[in-house]
Order: structure tokens, then C-alpha cells, then sequence
């Protein structure tokens, strides 16, 4: 009977919503349904500020939260939140210390349990405050509670979150769609031995009361909220950047990173000031399922990219670069998460570019193209084959699926393809225009396209095939070329390796020199040595070894070059895979399990965990490490590589 009331109930709303749909939208922005992956119902009402009241247990591994939402309501007699995982105590209207409780009702999930469900707040056509008061669950998949014995000191526990696509409703209650914007401010109370930092002004020490307050000044979209809590210390590299991370880590990452206030100067040269303030760090535990997240003040790192030599810092790039192209100007919906990513990418090379060279830039571009090649392939003979397409139709879909390298490398492709047929002379001041233009806003694919055609093809009276890139399955043709001499040399490298003709051991050579009345023999070594190479140029090295290739090369391989023992988890990933085709784990289980053991970053463990599971000799191999390793991966790795088991099955 209850149940029936209730679906009466939301029927009835819902009809009454829909008798304000052709109600006039007062917003600059477009808040019409455009986005499928949440329930909101913001054309009629959405948050202006969002104010966090967060108890952080540890014990208990929840949050005890309430989420204040300031709205803007053009009439609305139903406010409707996403939410994941969370339990809902109570729901309010008004502002604080004058609140009145109000009704609410939950739907059920979505069949797929994707988007959660909606939290449904009958209210006036004048309220403007909504609050709920809530707690996280064991479902709630965005946090990732790490025991101390996870975190690089062992003896302090750490917790972090992470939002896009769609998780932030599972540790808060909202709004969760990218095409709304809101500011934030938070009061966090955490352990008193802990800092606890967000994307938003940050302490840089810990204070006795363990109560932290956080201000977001400028309008984000939802998936940019972040938390992480844990024993941090705050090294500063200039007056507006620096990192965070544990004691133990921070001498390393001060080296690793220290490129970053360059990297910063080199991206406003580029496309205008840092809108910011603050750009810092911080380095997480090695369950961190990306390699960076681009919250806003605060990229989120994974450990990984402590490689030592500062080959991994394009990562950084990336995530900086994101402070314009995703933070600045962001995706309406996640089917135009390439104006996010490629946009980025783009960046991200001209970043390189503009510290480390034209040469070594191409290399990293070309080594992504590799991957795009073999990703487009892959979605070629996929269910979707439309996935190539940089414009996706992910609705009844779950949005990480359109986190591939199209989004990526085809959208960064794009703009290089565009870029070279114009000149940069003119590229340059179009890409800063747009950031200019679209700032604190969101855009779709079509005003994208609307914008080119006025500011730069029309402009300079050229034509361009975008349409053909962005509606269309595959590369286009007039897709740019880049060349590599010094990938090539790695390519041919491998060849000669393969065929007898180079091999890694010493080779002694004696030549005569006369000293005084004698001559004497000296000896030289010569021998192809790791550190002759930078580590893309190796990760070339391998992908061009045939899948089968024999036990004894991939012995003397590792003999000389030790790449089982690398630091450098890019290059492990690659030999690691390797080593599954090549039956060659006998000679490396220990090492493929410590690291699937200890790194939670999916990029990783996705190819490595399918080449073993594809391998009957090696399968059993990747389900019981799996299986003592699941515990401690964030849930975004973990569905995904349960999801890989079955479906290799
Ligand atoms: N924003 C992404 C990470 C992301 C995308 C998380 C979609 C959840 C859903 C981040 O900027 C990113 O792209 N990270 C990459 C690094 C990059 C250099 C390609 C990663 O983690 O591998
Ligand atoms: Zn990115």
C-alpha cells in the first residue's frame, strides 16, 4: 500500500513538473535535460552553493555529513538530487537554524545501477535552501578507506575520494551533473593526527582541533569536489605551487615535480592567466586508480609517477593543462568528454613542447598514437563501434565507458590536424579566445563546432572536415603525420634484436695506442645500456617485439636491460604483457604480483590482468592475485577488473 502511495506520489509530481516545462529559463546557461546520467531536474532548479558539514570517521569508514544547497528555483515544487550508495537520514528546508523538515522520497535504482537514484524534495515555488543530512556506506564508491599498513608510513590511515564521472553522488548528495556549476564551501572534521585537505583553498599544516574549513570561490561542476585525508606535509616549489604528500614521499616528489612552476608560466603563455590561485599536488597511496585527477588547486597524483627521472611528468602537464581545458571550460555531458580530454591532451603536448623540445614532445604524441591505433581496432569489432566517434551516445550507458583513447588521442589528434592546416599564428589566439569565451561555462560539441567556424575557419577563410572527426566512426584521412627518428632507431632496434643481429650482452673490442716507445692494448665495452634511452623510446622497443618471442631473448633481455626490475611503471606495464603473451612469467610472477599487489592505478592493471587472463597457463595466476589484491584497489579499478574477469571467461 505504502508503495503504491508512493509511486502515486511521484507520478504526481512528476506530471506537475511537467506542467512548467515550457517555463522560462532565466540562467545564461542551458539547464534543459541534456544531461542522461543524472536525475536532476535542473532546468527548473539547481544549486548555486553548496555548503559541507563532514565528520570523517575512520573507524567506522563513513562520513557523517549534511549538504547545504543554496538554489536557484524558477518555480520548481521538486528538487531532485542524484544519489549512490548513500543513506539519507532527514532532508530540511530553510537556512541553518531556522530548518523545517520536509518530506522525501527515494525511486529505485536505474536497471544497471549506474546513476543510483533520485532523492525527490516536494517545495515551494520559493524555497531556496535544501538540506540533507546523510551518511556513506560501504557502497559508496568515490572513498577509498586505506588501512594504515596501505599508506606509504604504515602507521597513519588515509582516505581520499574521487568524483568524475558520476561518483561523486556516492559520498555526497547532489546535483551531479557537469552542466551545472556551483561554488562550495566546507567544514571537515577529521582526527586530530590528520590533514585534511579539498579542491578549494587548502591548509598546508595540520591544528590540534583536526576542524579544517574549505572555500571553492568559483563555480565548479560536481565531479570536481575532492577530499583526502591522511598524515600530509606541504613542500611549497614557488608562491602559488607546491605538493603535499606523506613525509616519507616528499623528498621524491619535490624532485619529480619541481618542473611544475615552468609548466605553469608555460600554459598562461599559451592560453591565458591561471584562474586558480593555487596550483598544488598532492600525492596519494598507490590504490589511486588514475594517474591524475584534475581537482581544482589540487591535482590528485598516483605514487607511480615517482619514477625518479622525471620521465612522467607529462601527467602533470596533463592534469594542469586541465585547470583550462575540463575545469575552465567544461563538458556539458559525458558524451563530450573530448572537449575535455583531447582539449587536454593537446595542452598537455604543447606543454612539453614548450619545456622539453619539439622532439621530445612528438615522441610522447607518437606513442599515444600507437595505443589509439590498437583502441580502434578494438572498438572496430566491439558492440559499439560507434565508441570511435569523438562525440559519443553513452546515455543508458555508464560514462567510464567513453574514457578511451578517442576522447583522448583522436581529440588531441583533431586539434593538431586543425592546427597544422591553419598555423599556429592563428591556432594559438583561437584556443584562447575559446577558454576566454566558454570560461566558468560548459559546452557541447555543437557550440564547439559554432565557435570554430566563426573565429577561426570563416575568419581565415578556410574549410575544415569536422564533422567528418566528430560524427564520424574512425580517423579521417587528412589525420597529421608525425615521424620519430629516434622511435624508428628503437622499431629497428627490435627488429635487429629479433633477428640475431644486435644483442644486449658486452661485446669487448681491443685497439693498440702507443704510449711512449709501447704500445699498449685497451679495451673497450661496448653494450646498449638502459640509460642510453629514454623510457618511451624502450616502451617502443617492446611493442615492437612479436608476441612469441623466445624465452631465451626474453632472458637475455632482462638479463641486461632488467626490465623486470624497472622502476618505471610505463615500462613495466608494456613488459609485463609482454611476458604473458611470451609464456615468460615462470621467470617473473614475483614481480607482476608485487606490482599488481601494491598499484591500483586501472591504466596498469587493465592490460595486464587481460593478457594473463587470456593465457590458460597464466589465468589462474591473475584471479588469485586478484583476489588477495581487491581488497585494497579503489572500487573504480576493482568493478572494472572484475568486470574483465567474467567477461574473459
Ligand atoms: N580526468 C582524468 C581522469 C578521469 C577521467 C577519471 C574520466 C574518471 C573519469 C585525468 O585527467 C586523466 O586523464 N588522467 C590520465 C592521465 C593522462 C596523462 C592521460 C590517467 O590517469 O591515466
Ligand atoms: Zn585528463
Amino acid at each position: 500500500m505504502r508503495l503504491i502511495l508512493i509511486t502515486l506520489l511521484l507520478w504526481t509530481m512528476v506530471a506537475c513538473d511537467s506542467l512548467h516545462s515550457n517555463s522560462s529559463n532565466h540562467q545564461s546557461e542551458d539547464h534543459s535535460q541534456v544531461d542522461k546520467h543524472s536525475y536532476a531536474n535542473l532546468d527548473k532548479i539547481h544549486t548555486k552553493h553548496l555548503h559541507l558539514e563532514l565528520d570523517v570517521d575512520f573507524k567506522n569508514r563513513t562520513i557523517y555529513g549534511v549538504a547545504r544547497h543554496e538554489m536557484i528555483n524558477n518555480g520548481a515544487d521538486t528538487a531532485i538530487f542524484d544519489i549512490n550508495g548513500l543513506m539519507i537520514q532527514k532532508v530540511t528546508i530553510g537556512q541553518k537554524g531556522s530548518e523545517e523538515e520536509a518530506d522525501m522520497f527515494i525511486d529505485k535504482m536505474d536497471k544497471d545501477s549506474i546513476l543510483g537514484q533520485p532523492l525527490m524534495v516536494p517545495i515551494k515555488k520559493d524555497t531556496k535552501f535544501v538540506n540533507i543530512y546523510y551518511q556513506t556506506t560501504e557502497r559508496s564508491d568515490a572513498l577509498d578507506w586505506l588501512d594504515t599498513n596501505l599508506t606509504t608510513s604504515k602507521t597513519k590511515p588515509f582516505l581520499y575520494t574521487q568524483g568524475q564521472a558520476i561518483l561523486t553522488r556516492t559520498w555526497i548528495p547532489l546535483q551531479d551533473s557537469p552542466s551545472n556549476r556551483i561554488t562550495y564551501s566546507a567544514d571537515v572534521k577529521v582526527p586530530s593526527d590528520l590533514l585534511a585537505v579539498m579542491s578549494a583553498s587548502n591548509p598546508t599544516e595540520k591544528n590540534e582541533s583536526g576542524k579544517y574549513h574549505f572555500e571553492m570561490n568559483k563555480p565548479i561542476p560536481a565531479y570536481l569536489i575532492a577530499l583526502a585525508v591522511g598524515d600530509l606535509k606541504y613542500h611549497a616549489f614557488s608562491s602559488n605551487s607546491g605538493v603535499y604528500a606523506e613525509t616519507e614521499l616528499l623528498p621524491s616528489c619535490v624532485y619529480e615535480f619541481d618542473a611544475i612552476p615552468k609548466m605553469i608560466s608555460a600554459a598562461e603563455k599559451l592560453y591565458g592567466p591561471y584562474q586558480w590561485g593555487q596550483y598544488d599536488i598532492l600525492v596519494l597511496p598507490y590504490s589511486f586508480p588514475f594517474g591524475g585527477m584534475e581537482n581544482p588547486m589540487l591535482t590528485f597524483a598516483n605514487p607511480t609517477l615517482l619514477a625518479g627521472d622525471k620521465s612522467l611528468v607529462s601527467v602533470i602537464a596533463h592534469e594542469l593543462a586541465h585547470s583550462w581545458s575540463g575545469n575552465l571550460v567544461t563538458n556539458r555531458t559525458w558524451n563530450d568528454f573530448w572537449l575535455n580530454e583531447g582539449f587536454t591532451v593537446y595542452f598537455e603536448q604543447r606543454i612539453m613542447e614548450s619545456i622539453y623540445g619539439k622532439e621530445v614532445a612528438d615522441i610522447l604524441a607518437l606513442i599515444e598514437f600507437d595505443e589509439l591505433k590498437d583502441e580502434l581496432t578494438r572498438i572496430q569489432s566491439s558492440e559499439h563501434p560507434d565508441d570511435s566517434k569523438l562525440h559519443l551516445a553513452l546515455s543508458g550507458r555508464n560514462p567510464d565507458d567513453g574514457m578511451t583513447d578517442i576522447a583522448y588521442v583522436k581529440g588531441a589528434f583533431f586539434l593538431k590536424t586543425l592546427e597544422q592546416q591553419v598555423g599556429r599564428d592563428k591556432f594559438d589566439p583561437f584556443l584562447k579566445k575559446y577558454f576566454e569565451t566558454f570560461q566558468f561555462k560548459t559546452v557541447d560539441a555543437t557550440q564547439f563546432t559554432a565557435f570554430l567556424t566563426k573565429e577561426l575557419l570563416e575568419k581565415n577563410h578556410q574549410s575544415f572536415n569536422y564533422d567528418a572527426w566528430i560524427y564520424e566512426e574512425g580517423l579521417p584521412d587528412n589525420c597529421i603525420q608525425l615521424h620519430s627518428v629516434r622511435l624508428d632507431r628503437m622499431a629497428q632496434l627490435a627488429d635487429d634484436f629479433v633477428h640475431g643481429k644486435v644483442t644486449f650482452a658486452p661485446k669487448v673490442r681491443y685497439t693498440w695506442k702507443k704510449v711512449g716507445k709501447r704500445k699498449r692494448k685497451i679495451k673497450h665495452i661496448e653494450q646498449i645500456k638502459y640509460q642510453d634511452h629514454i623510457v618511451q623510446e624502450w616502451q617502443t622497443f617492446i611493442r615492437r617485439l612479436p608476441r612469441n618471442l623466445s624465452l631465451t631473448k626474453m632472458k637475455e633481455i632482462d638479463r641486461y636491460l632488467h626490465f623486470s626490475n624497472s622502476g618505471n611503471s610505463e615500462l613495466l606495464m608494456e613488459w609485463f604483457v609482454l611476458s604473458a603473451h611470451c609464456n615468460y612469467v615462470p621467470q617473473n610472477k614475483a614481480q607482476i604480483a608485487q606490482f599488481l599487489g601494491k598499484v591500483g592505478r586501472r591504466k596498469y592493471l587493465m592490460p595486464i590482468y587481460e593478457a594473463l587472463l587470456l593465457n590458460r597457463k597464466t589465468r589462474d595466476f591473475a584471479v588469485q592475485t586478484f583476489n588477495g589484491a581487491k581488497g585494497h584497489y579503489h572500487a573504480v579499478s576493482r568493478n572494472s577488473v572484475a568486470d574483465l574477469i567474467k567477461s574473459t571467461k
